[in-house]
């Protein structure tokens, strides 16, 4: 039998797009072959842009109004990619059309919207996923299994990252990205929540923040242009107050005793995007690193003499979660990258939509993450050590 899945996406910006293209390439999936995706309509309430993206991306329709788009019957999942004050407007709407949905991340801007959404969430019994896309490299996937299947044995000192250098150039538009209003979160939250969740994917949740430092290198830019998107729109002569943080760097504690340090920066000159998650543990140590997305390291104690021990790499292929179903040829170092980490994520939720089950990355998976940032942002404030579950100091 055949499930027909007809797909609007809401939001036509830079990540709009990679889901529009991870749809367009969904039916790469071999186990998919029973699923119908339909590419039905794009919403943006710049119109000349969803049509752009319509057309490029090979989706029937765009529109501008939103409500109307929800309000269409034909339309059975939805992708939400919309800057994050539009998160809590936009998503309870969604999710009272009854239809399927996969929501970029954070999920709102603060650690109390995200909860309140995931009660939305919770009580719906339409599919509700969240884009947590660096989970699925085959790498980090793979280092997360080794880890958590004990390879490494305890981990207790743990190096997470995302250096990006978007925000670099004081001449950038001072987008809906450096409003601390509008966005929740400078690199703490935009790249932040991809390196927070993958460390807490790969070691497990964290319980504390032990310190916060947050900066703002970069204090004033340049007005965007009208219908700017992604980092490197056209911008205006009027300029404006960056009022979040360029660098984060945060102390952590695992559960579990181990602890970690997230260094999250969009001003790293020259490192235009790496996101990195390194564990040492009592029997090894193991270490991915997206700048070589096809690859990843891992040291075990005793597998060969000393003389000749030492991290070995391995590329990632055919044995590694998610590979076969994005890679264009299906052998080990042929590589993937973030591209593909959007096909595979579009899969698992067409995968979701098609057997009724529950996503992996939810709005539950969200909140954990959102979690730490609020109780970063506290520590940050109060100079104190803040417990994640209580939001007290501890
Ligand atoms: N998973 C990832 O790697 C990844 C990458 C980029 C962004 N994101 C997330 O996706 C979401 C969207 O980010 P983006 O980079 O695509 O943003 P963007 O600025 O590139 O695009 C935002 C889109 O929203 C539309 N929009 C609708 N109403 C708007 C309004 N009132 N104000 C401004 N824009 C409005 C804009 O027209 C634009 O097309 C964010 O939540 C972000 O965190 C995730």
């Amino acid at each position: 039998m055949t499930t027909t899945i007809r797909i609007g996406i809401i939001g036509a910006g830079m990540a709009g797009q990679a889901h529009a293209f991870g749809y367009r390439n969904a039916m790469m999936a071999g186990d998919l072959g029973d699923v119908d995706v339909q590419l039905h309509t794009i919403a943006d309430p710049n119109l000349g842009l969803a049509q752009s993206v319509a057309k490029r991306y090979g989706f029937a329709n765009a529109v501008a109004d939103i409500d109307a788009f929800l309000a269409n019957p034909e339309i059975d999942a939805v992708s939400v990619a919309l800057p994050n004050h539009l998160h809590a407007q936009i998503l309870p709407k969604v999710i009272a059309s009854g239809k399927h949905l996969f929501a970029e991340k954070p999920i709102g801007r603060t650690r109390e919207e995200a909860a309140w959404l995931a009660g939305l969430a919770e009580a719906s019994s339409a599919v509700t996923g969240v884009g947590f896309s660096f989970r699925r490299l085959p790498g980090l996937a793979a280092l997360a299994q080794a880890v958590q299947g004990g390879a490494i044995g305890q981990v207790h000192t743990v190096r997470a990252w995302y250096n990006a250098d978007y925000a670099a150039d004081p001449a950038g538009a001072l987008s809906w990205r450096y409003s601390q209003e509008l966005s929740g979160g400078g690199a703490l939250l935009d790249i932040g929540a991809h390196a927070i969740d993958a460390a807490q994917f790969v070691v497990g949740p964290v319980t504390r923040v032990l310190n916060s430092t947050l900066r703002t290198v970069i204090t004033e830019r340049p007005k965007p242009a009208a219908g700017a998107i992604g980092h490197g729109a056209a911008t205006t002569e009027e300029r404006g107050p960056v009022t979040n943080d360029d660098v984060a760097l945060l102390t952590v504690e695992f559960d579990g005793g181990a602890v970690g340090q997230i260094t999250l920066s969009r001003i790293s000159s020259g490192i235009p995007n790496s996101l990195g998650v390194e564990a040492f543990g009592s029997e090894g140590h193991a270490l991915f690193d997206s700048i070589s997305a096809g690859e990843f390291h891992l040291f075990q104690n005793g597998v060969a003499t000393s003389a000749t021990n030492g991290p070995r790499r391995i590329f990632t292929g055919p044995e590694h979660p998610y590979f076969n179903d994005v890679a264009a040829m299906p052998g080990a170092g042929v590589g993937t990258g973030y591209a593909e980490a959007f096909v595979a994520e579009i899969q698992e939720f067409l995968r979701c939509v098609r057997d009724g089950s529950p996503m992996d990355t939810d709005f539950n998976t969200a909140v954990k993450m959102m979690r730490v940032v609020g109780a970063a942002l506290d520590s940050a404030a109060s100079n104190a050590v803040i417990d994640i579950n209580t939001h007290q100091q501890a």
